[in-house]
């Protein structure tokens, strides 16, 4: 490549994925290796005696029991080694109250519990030799050559393609926003089903809001999002805060022109040119209109093939317009017709700009579309 002799190139540290990924299997490499090496028959065993117990022991029949005990773990330590270094008081006091085979499984059990500490231990040695080893290799300016073949060499430390992202590349998407909250289209996202959904549905819910505000800053002309029904301190809030990160809104400090509330889109628009969109209503959006405001459940069923019909009850009670997209006339769709809140983000965008359903649909990924009907 001669791309890297004309341009002066710096080698940056963490500067893609690709890289940590690089560092993350570097390090379950290094932890895989040093437990190979281990030997569990090699571990400090403490010897054990009745005396250690001795709190325990009220009358001759306990002490005749924790004896027992200390004998099967004897024997399990030169049999298996599947038994823990040392048993403590508590433990012991719990393989009393047990029978023969439950004792078996508890050494067991504690076996594996001392295992994943000094895994853990391991793996966070490993991790600060790693992060020492970078840091002595600092990040040097210039291009890098193979001294044998006295072409450019690449990976860490080295000559990169890429560029540092720097937090000053978000604000290149600042000006769009900024435009956007003040003369953009707004889309509602609805956040009222929060006790609808299980931990499971909660966290993909709050994954596929993350990407439809990733994909709506990416856009030329991007939708004013706002975020309805969300209660601050909700569980829902606490989790959108660790999922989408510094592009969340928190409450009252909104660097990223989203319009958070935990009142009703009925407080904030004419009730009029509410739409909302339902995989269950009746109506078809047909043309897009650009002066309705679209309303997204943010809500995820938990199973495909027994969905409920949160979003149509709730827009009927409020007495609202609904819609589906025209997915029947354009595609067939694998695994339900209730799409993700991303997906459905980009199909209004393109239909918005396009006026093509069919534009609009190919933005699915391939694996939900098995044929397409009209073009
Ligand atoms: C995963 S769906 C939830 C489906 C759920 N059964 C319900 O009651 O809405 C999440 C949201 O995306 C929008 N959506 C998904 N697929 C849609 C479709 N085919 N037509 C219209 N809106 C759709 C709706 O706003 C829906 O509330």
């Amino acid at each position: 490549m001669c791309l890297a002799k004309n341009h002066t190139q710096y080698s940056f540290g963490f500067t893609s994925k690709r890289h940590l990924s690089h560092l993350d299997a570097k390090l379950n490499d290094a932890v895989k290796q040093k437990l190979t090496n281990f030997d569990r028959f090699q571990r400090n065993f403490e010897k054990l005696t009745v005396d250690k117990y001795s709190e325990l022991v009220t009358n001759e029949t306990v002490r005749e029991s924790i004896q027992e005990i200390i004998d099967i773990y004897e024997r399990e330590k030169y049999l298996t080694a599947l038994v823990p270094e040392t048993i403590t008081v508590s433990q012991m006091q719990t393989l009393l109250k047990e029978t023969y085979t439950q004792r078996l499984h508890y050494f067991k059990y504690l076996y594996k519990k001392e295992m994943y500490k000094r895994k853990r231990n391991i793996r966070k040695q490993v991790a600060s030799e790693l992060v020492d080893e970078i840091r002595n290799g600092k990040p040097q300016i210039g291009i890098h050559y193979d001294p044998e073949t006295n072409s450019p060499v690449y990976g860490l430390w080295k000559n990169s393609l890429f560029i540092n992202l720097h937090s000053s590349y978000s604000r290149q998407f600042d000006v769009k926003l900024y435009n956007a909250v003040l003369f953009g289209q707004p889309l509602v996202f609805d956040f009222s089903f929060e006790s609808q959904m299980n931990s499971k549905c909660l966290t993909s819910m709050c994954k596929q809001i993350a990407y439809a505000i990733g994909v709506n800053r990416t856009y030329d002309d991007p939708f004013s999002l706002w975020f309805c029904n969300l209660k601050q301190d909700s569980e829902t809030d606490t989790r959108l805060l660790k999922t989408v990160g510094n592009l969340y809104p928190k409450f009252g400090v909104n660097k990223s022109f989203i319009n958070v509330h935990n009142c009703s889109y009925l407080d904030s628009f004419q009730k009029d040119k509410l739409v909302y969109l339902t995989p269950d209503s009746d109506e078809e959006l047909h043309a897009f209109d650009s002066d309705a405001v679209y309303i997204i459940g943010a809500y995820v069923d938990q199973t495909f093939g027994c969905e409920r019909r949160a979003t149509i009850e709730k827009a009927k009670s409020e007495g609202l317009r609904t819609a589906k997209l025209p997915l029947d006339h354009y595609v067939h769709i694998n695994a339900g017709k209730a799409l993700n809140l991303d997906q459905v983000l980009s199909i209004l965008y393109i239909i918005k700009h396009t006026n093509c359903w069919v534009e609009a649909f190919q933005s699915l990924p391939k694996s939900r579309i098995t044929t397409k009907i009209n073009t």
